[in-house]
């Protein structure tokens, strides 16, 4: 099957000025995002796993322009999401979708669900007239499981479950094509998190979705993704197939992060590794490889040459080095 790239990212860049003194010159930057490239295949969900910090949530609102980034080239579905101009980017905010981490703060308390639908489905004019327009909210309800009676209560009235349903309702009523979905379920149950993953399954497969899944539970991001990109200090460090990324990860950071995850199969040994140090502020990225000062592998290239995403069938890593790590060796230089 051949893929279609629905959303391309090129070196995207954000940087947040930080000001000081009296005059609030601009001292220095948090390069929350520092130059990813990705594309998104239509109909696939393309994770982006990170710790808290990374620049996820950063990368997602660049993409769709709620903050200006600094550098860089997004296009969806061919059109360039960068250069846009008013009237396309409004086209491409009803077609480019994002739900929110914390449906308390998303749903405005002092709204009832149909006053919600109804307004967002009049900023992009989905309806032409009251009926039209109640009974798309009213199916788009049923959708997500809920029911037409729903549609006259306000946001307190229910659970955050109910609440993440109601803001995937919400974002449906303008029929979408690719949905970003921010930790859509951390602020939820471990037993209602997975009724609602399920659920977006389910609506990716009905209605042609494509979704960028964002999440730093790695087992959340393993079950929902077809291809997973691995983000650290505002950089994409390894991209592949999911299978290929947890299974045979070839970034050595990825690899940490991976034998950190418990095994489903107890007889396994799996050895534990620390890095040392923390992850070292935006604000102060570390020349050459951002990984290098936790690296167990770095070498004096790493210090002085940053790493490209090197690419070899479809699994791209940034580091120097082909790593064998049941070995704890390098077993040679790309
Ligand atoms: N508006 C802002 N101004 C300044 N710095 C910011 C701003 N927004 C985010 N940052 C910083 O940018 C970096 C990346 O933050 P971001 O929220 O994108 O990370 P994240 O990967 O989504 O983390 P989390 O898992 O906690 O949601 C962090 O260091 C954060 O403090
Ligand atoms: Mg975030």
């Amino acid at each position: 099957m051949k893929e279609t790239a629905i959303l391309v990212v090129n070196d995207l860049k954000t940087w947040f000025p930080i000001k000081s003194g009296l005059l609030q010159r601009t001292k220095n930057y948090v390069k929350a995002v520092d130059g990813i490239s990705f594309s998104v295949h239509k109909g696939e969900t393309f994770g982006l796993v990170g710790e808290s910090g990374s620049g996820k949530t950063t990368a997602a609102r660049s993409i769709l322009r709620l903050i200006e980034p600094t550098a860089g080239e997004m296009y969806f579905d061919g059109t360039s999401v960068t250069k846009a101009n008013r009237r396309e980017l409004r086209e491409l905010r009803r077609r480019m979708q994002i739900i929110f981490q914390d449906p308390y703060a998303s749903l405005d308390g002092r709204q009832t669900v149909n006053s919600m639908l109804r307004e967002t489905m009049k900023i992009h004019r989905m309806a032409s007239n009251r009926s039209e327009a109640h009974e798309r909210a009213a199916r788009m309800l049923q959708i997500v499981g809920l029911s037409e009676d729903h549609l006259y209560r306000f946001p307190h009235e229910f659970s955050g479950g109910q609440r993440q349903r109601i803001a995937v309702a919400r974002v449906l009523t303008v029929n979408p094509e690719f949905v970003i979905l921010d930790e859509p379920t951390s602020f939820l149950d471990v037993s209602v998190q997975a009724k609602v993953l399920n659920l977006l399954n389910e609506l990716q497969d009905k209605l042609d979705l494509t979704y960028l899944f964002i999440s730093h539970n790695l087992a959340v991001v393993h079950h929902m993704s077809d291809r997973v990109g691995v983000m650290y200090l505002g950089k994409i460090v390894e991209l592949a197939d999911k299978n290929a990324v947890y299974h045979s990860p070839k970034h050595p950071y990825t690899f940490h992060l991976m034998a950190a995850i418990p095994l489903p199969d107890p007889e396994a040994q799996r050895e534990e590794v620390l890095l040392k140090g923390d992850v070292p502020s935006p604000v102060d990225i570390p020349p050459g490889c951002r990984f290098r000062p936790r690296c167990p592998y770095a070498t004096d290239r790493c210090l002085k040459e940053e790493p490209p995403l090197y690419e070899e069938n479809g699994h791209s890593v940034a580091c120097h080095y082909v790593i064998n790590f049941e070995r704890g060796e390098v077993k040679s230089e790309r």
